[in-house]
């Protein structure tokens, strides 16, 4: 079993990591809470894989278990579902003693840990996440939302889980494009802290890696719990986790949302900075080559066909714009990242090809 506790004052909580542990849920969320009732949210697909095993877990250990369900996929992530499972929360008698256990990927931990942030004001919620990005970003720093529709995660606050749960063996039955694009998220990690993560992921593929996901995972979630204990509101250090993502998010947005996964779009936006920062000097010579080849060796894109100009009013509107400044996030050198304020006149500098325009 791997643990990382995150120091968070009163909102501490552990992560646990290790294959089968969703068999004992029902034992670890028994340390967690004395509440008689859970109520698991999850969406229609991974209740189906899942539901049962976890029920199963949680009556075994005394629980009152009721299952709310709502169908996949981030159109679901809205608050059309969000009065849903407000309405499955009050159907199935949840109190304030009680609490809620999200079960799937970013979708299910982001809309159900928003009901269980606001239902009654805050009902005690545990993360069972079983997406890569699910395991190794959105169960870990008390993010939690609904997209309007106006944007993404527009609605939301930050509420920390009691603890979170992650079994890698749930990461078997994942589509092959969803590992991918998760592993866009776990390049980033290497990329702004962990030297080593990189490396190991330069010297597997994709037929090898199964075996190091306990390792990998361990590696992201203290990255990101170390980040989050610093800056848990996101208002300095923990922006170095957006890395890659001010041109990812505008790749996502110029060719709407689904064309390019969010991995995908992160991957593309790394490739993209860094082949500019080496160019200025800012990133050590050599850097952006090694990036490019291990995000080809996951299949994820180092550019997209778009050309700059196109990207460009999608980063004006960024969310992490403030004023006049934009603050990115550039990799000094494999494992080592800063923040870089800049003028919002010189984001044409930084978002071009290398060489060229
Ligand atoms: N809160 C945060 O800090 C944070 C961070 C990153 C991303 N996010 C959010 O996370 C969401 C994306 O996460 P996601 O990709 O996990 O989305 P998701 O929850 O929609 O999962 C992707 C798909 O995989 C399926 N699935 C999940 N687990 C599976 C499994 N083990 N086997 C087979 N299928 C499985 C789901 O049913 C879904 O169809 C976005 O809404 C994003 O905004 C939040
Ligand atoms: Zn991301």
């Amino acid at each position: 079993m791997r643990s990382i506790h995150i120091d968070l004052g009163k909102d501490s909580y552990d992560i646990h990591i290790e294959k089968g542990l969703l068999d004992q849920a029902g034992q670890y969320v028994r340390q967690l809470t004395s509440a008689e009732r859970l109520a698991v949210i999850s969406d229609d697909t991974v209740d189906a894989l899942y539901g049962d095993r976890l029920q199963a877990s949680l009556e075994q250990n005394g629980y009152d278990v009721r299952r709310i369900v709502f169908k996949a996929g981030e159109e679901s992530k809205n608050m059309a579902s969000l009065a849903d499972l407000y309405q499955g929360l009050a159907d199935a008698d949840i109190t304030r003693s009680d609490a809620v256990i999200t079960l799937g990927g970013g979708v299910p931990g982001d809309l159900g840990g928003f009901a269980a942030a606001t239902y009654l004001r805050g009902v005690p919620f545990i993360q069972i996440p079983t997406t890569i990005i699910a395991q190794v970003d959105s169960s870990v720093g008390g993010k939690v939302a609904v997209d309007l529709p106006s944007g993404k995660n527009q609605a939301g606050v930050f509420y920390q889980p009691k603890g979170v749960l992650i079994d890698p063996e749930l990461l078997t039955t994942l589509p092959v494009r969803f590992i991918h694009d998760g592993l866009g998220e776990v390049i980033k990690y290497g990329c702004i802290r962990d030297k080593y993560l990189f490396e190991l992921l330069e010297q597997l593929d994709d037929t090898t890696l199964s075996e190091h996901w306990d390792e990998i995972i361990e590696r992201c979630c203290t990255i990101k719990a170390r980040i989050v204990e610093h800056d848990v509101l996101d208002m300095g250090e923990r922006m170095l986790l957006n890395f890659g993502h001010t041109i990812g998010h505008a790749i996502e947005r110029c060719y709407g949302y689904g064309y390019y996964t969010h991995g995908e779009g992160v991957a593309a936006g790394m490739a993209m900075l860094t082949a500019v920062t080496e160019e200025k000097g800012l990133t050590e010579a050599g850097t952006t080559a090694r990036l490019d080849a291990v995000l080809q060796q996951y299949k994820l894109p180092v550019t997209v066909s778009a050309a700059p100009q196109q990207l460009l009013p999608y980063i004006s509107h960024d969310k992490k714009k403030r004023g006049h400044r934009l603050t990115l996030v550039i990799m000094n050198a494999i494992g080592k990242s800063e923040l870089l304020p800049i003028e919002s006149k010189d984001i044409p500098d930084y978002v071009r090809k290398v060489g060229g325009e």
